[in-house]
């Protein structure tokens, strides 16, 4: 690998809100590898991914923009990192083909998302829906992306973008394509739904009392916090007490990522505390730290302008980094340039 630049990439997709899930599993961790300037950064706006399933376009739009605005409030720095929209790239979609003629069927069949998203109709899902982890695996490797930190449920897709790097890099005979480490690391990996902590809380879960939102006002967090799913006993004093308790195991996980400390060290201060108490001290944490959050994603809304020319200017550094790679890539296929 020592041949290829460190580089960053990662996605999240405009199909709804930002939830504290995306947050603190993703951008987090996005603003941590900015700030420690070992490698180039790019972050994206999957809006050609949304697309799978159906969207209003004005809604889609609307929610691409809020999400940029997500990444300016979290700290992503749009000159320190490449900040884009997947749309505005074309090599995005354009390396997607080729990995769509690199993938096999049986393995895009396997991808528990795609097994979950078609649920039981899987003849009426979309063709891109099926499709979808070659085009993520192509949003990686566009860019050579040495690093990809990403929450737990995205590890399969990882996995898949190196059974695709190596399978072309095999069958054309080069090393051109990295095989990129997933960066899935820390307490916030797999933040759960607040009313069942054995399920991933989701942007497109129906309830929204499972989740919160990066817009939610500060009455509505702690109100969420509060009717959120736990049990009877307290806290115990290490992160064992919390096996077979994934309500309670995952408020001192969201505890733990919002104050960047391990949860060991939360329990060592909290042993003994009722979910009471607890629920209070997350709630009151949670609203410190995402009021300033929400309120600069509503003052860069106000200007959608802005937002617009950030992405414009984000594709236009992109394409320095995309076009090389999809030229060569075109080469080693053989098309006639
Ligand atoms: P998406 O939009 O579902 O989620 C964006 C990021 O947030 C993480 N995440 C979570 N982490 C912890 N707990 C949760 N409950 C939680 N929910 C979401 C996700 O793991 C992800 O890191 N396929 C991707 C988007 C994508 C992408 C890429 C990611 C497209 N191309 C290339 C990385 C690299 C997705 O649907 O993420």
């Amino acid at each position: 690998m020592a041949k290829f630049t460190p580089r960053v990439f990662s996605g999240i997709q405009p199909s709804g809100g930002l939830t504290l899930g995306n947050y603190l599993g993703a951008m987090v961790k996005f603003v941590a590898m900015q700030e420690a300037g070992t490698h180039e950064t790019v972050f994206c706006m999957v809006d050609l991914h949304a697309i799978t399933v159906p969207q209003k376009p004005d809604v889609l739009r609307h929610n691409t923009r809020e999400l940029c605005a997500g990444f300016l409030a979290a700290g992503i720095d749009p000159e320190k990192s490449i900040l884009i929209n997947q749309s505005q790239v074309p090599e995005h979609a354009q390396l997607a083909w080729v990995f769509n003629c690199v993938a096999r069927m049986g393995w895009m069949g396997r991808m528990t998302q795609w097994k979950d998203k078609s649920g039981k109709n899987a003849e009426a899902a979309s063709l891109g829906l099926f499709a979808y982890p070659a085009l993520m695996a192509a949003d990686i490797l566009l860019y050579h992306a040495t690093h990809v930190p990403v929450g737990d449920d995205q590890k399969q897709h990882l996995e898949l973008t190196r059974d695709i790097a190596a399978k072309f890099n095999h069958d054309y005979g080069v090393e051109f394509f990295p095989m990129t480490e997933p960066v899935i690391e820390g307490p916030a990996t797999r933040i759960m739904s607040l009313r069942d902590g054995t399920k991933k809380m989701s942007k497109s879960d129906p309830v929204d009392a499972s989740r919160i939102n990066l817009t939610d006002d500060a009455d509505t967090i702690a109100k969420k916090f509060k009717k959120a799913k736990t049990d009877p006993d307290p806290l115990p004093g290490s992160a064992t007490g919390l096996e077979d308790r994934p309500d309670a195991r995952n408020l001192v996980n969201i505890y733990a990522a919002l104050s960047d400390r391990s949860v060991d060290d939360v329990l060592a201060e909290k042993e003994g505390a009722l979910f009471g108490y607890f629920k209070q001290d997350l709630a009151d944490l949670a609203v410190a730290k995402l009021a300033p959050i929400s309120s600069e994603m509503s003052r860069l809304m106000a200007d959608p302008a802005e937002i617009d020319r950030i992405l414009a200017r984000g594709a236009e550094r992109a394409r320095e980094i995309t076009v090389p790679i999809l030229e060569q890539t075109y080469d080693i296929v053989g098309m006639v340039r």
